[in-house]
C-alpha cells in the first residue's frame, strides 16, 4: 500500500491508473478505524481495480466545542487495517496541505443541508462539502462510497456530484452494526463502559418504531417518533437533537408514513458524545 501526504502526488498516482484503464474507488475517511470502515473499503474494491482511501479529519466540518480536538487518531493503526483489506493508496495530507494559507472557497449546497444535523451544526455541511469536492478533484475516482449511517452526508454528497458534474457514481453502503445493533462510528470509542446501554437506546428505538409500523397497519409519523423518543429518553444520559420521519430521496418531513420514509436521529450522550443512526420505516 502507497501512503502519500500531497494532492500532486496523489493525484499522480490516479491519472496513471486512469491513463492504464484502471477503475478507482475511492473511500474518503476521518480515520480510527471499525469494521464500518473496511466494509466501505472492501465493497470499494468490489466496484473499481484500484482503491484509494483517504484520511483526514477536516477541521472545517467541526463547530466550536465540537470534538475535533479530541478525535481519536492513530495512522499506524489505520494503514496495517486498511492495508489488510486491500487498499492501494492511503492518503493522508495534513491540514495545511488540504488548506493552505490563502485558501477561500466554500462549496454550499442549499435545501438539503438545512435541517437535521444542519440545524445543529451550522457550517458543518459546508466543510463536508468543500472538502469531498477537493478529493474527487485530487483522487480522479470513478466511484466513491460513503455509509449510510451520515444518511444526510450521503443526500447532500449526491446533490453535488450532480450539481457539480463530477463523474463520480456514489455509492452508499448498509450500516454496519455491533453484534448489539449499534451502529459503528469512530466515536463510539468515547462511550464508557456506563454509557453503552444509553447508546444501545437509538437502535432499541428504531426497532421500536419499526415493530409499531408492522404490528399497526396504520400508524402516524406522531406515534412512530413518540415510541423511538420512550425507549430513549428512559435513559437519564440522553438528549435526543432530533427524531425525523422524512423522505429518503429529499429529506423532507413526512406526513404519512410510506415505503420510502427514512427514520432518522441523533442523540447525544452525557453532553459529550453525539450518534447518528437511521433505518427504513417500513421493509429493509
Ligand atoms: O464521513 C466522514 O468521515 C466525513 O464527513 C468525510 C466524508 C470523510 C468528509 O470529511
Amino acid at each position: 500500500m502507497k501512503i502519500v501526504s500531497t494532492a500532486v502526488e496523489v493525484q499522480a498516482i490516479a491519472q496513471e491508473y486512469r491513463d492504464n484503464g484502471l477503475k478507482i474507488g475511492l473511500v474518503p475517511t476521518m480515520g480510527w478505524f471499525h469494521e464500518g470502515h473496511l466494509a466501505l473499503m472492501k465493497e470499494a474494491g468490489n466496484r473499481a481495480d484500484k482503491v484509494i482511501v483517504s484520511l483526514f479529519v477536516n477541521p472545517i466540518q467541526f463547530g466550536l466545542g465540537e470534538d475535533l480536538d479530541n478525535y481519536p487518531h492513530d495512522l499506524e493503526r489505520d494503514c496495517k487495517l486498511a492495508e489488510e483489506v486491500g487498499v492501494d493508496v492511503l492518503y493522508a495530507p495534513t491540514k495545511d496541505l488540504m488548506y493552505p494559507g490563502g485558501f477561500s472557497t466554500t462549496v454550499h449546497i442549499e435545501g438539503l443541508t438545512s435541517g437535521l444535523c444542519g440545524a445543529d451544526r451550522p457550517g458543518h455541511f459546508d466543510g463536508v462539502t468543500t472538502v469531498v469536492s477537493k478529493l474527487f478533484n485530487q483522487t480522479l475516482p470513478h466511484v466513491a462510497v460513503f455509509g449510510e449511517k451520515d444518511f444526510q452526508q450521503l443526500a447532500v454528497i449526491r446533490q453535488l456530484a450532480c450539481d457539480l458534474d463530477f463523474p463520480i457514481e456514489i455509492i452508499g453502503h448498509p450500516i454496519v452494526r455491533e453484534k448489539s445493533g449499534l451502529a459503528m462510528s469512530s466515536r463510539n470509542s468515547y462511550l464508557k463502559k456506563d454509557e453503552l446501554n444509553a447508546a444501545l437506546s437509538l437502535s432499541e428505538g428504531i426497532a421500536s418504531g419499526r415493530k409499531l409500523a408492522l404490528d399497526k397497519k396504520e400508524v402516524s409519523v406522531q406515534e412512530i417518533k413518540k415510541t423511538v423518543a420512550d425507549v430513549i429518553l428512559k435513559h437519564p444520559e440522553c438528549d435526543i437533537d432530533y427524531i425525523e420521519v422524512v423522505d429518503q430521496a429529499t429529506l423532507q418531513k413526512c406526513e404519512d408514513v410510506t415505503s420510502d420514509s427514512m427514520l432518522v436521529l441523533a442523540v447525544t450522550i452525557n453532553k459529550r458524545i453525539r450518534l447518528l443512526d437511521n433505518s427504513k420505516i417500513k421493509g429493509s
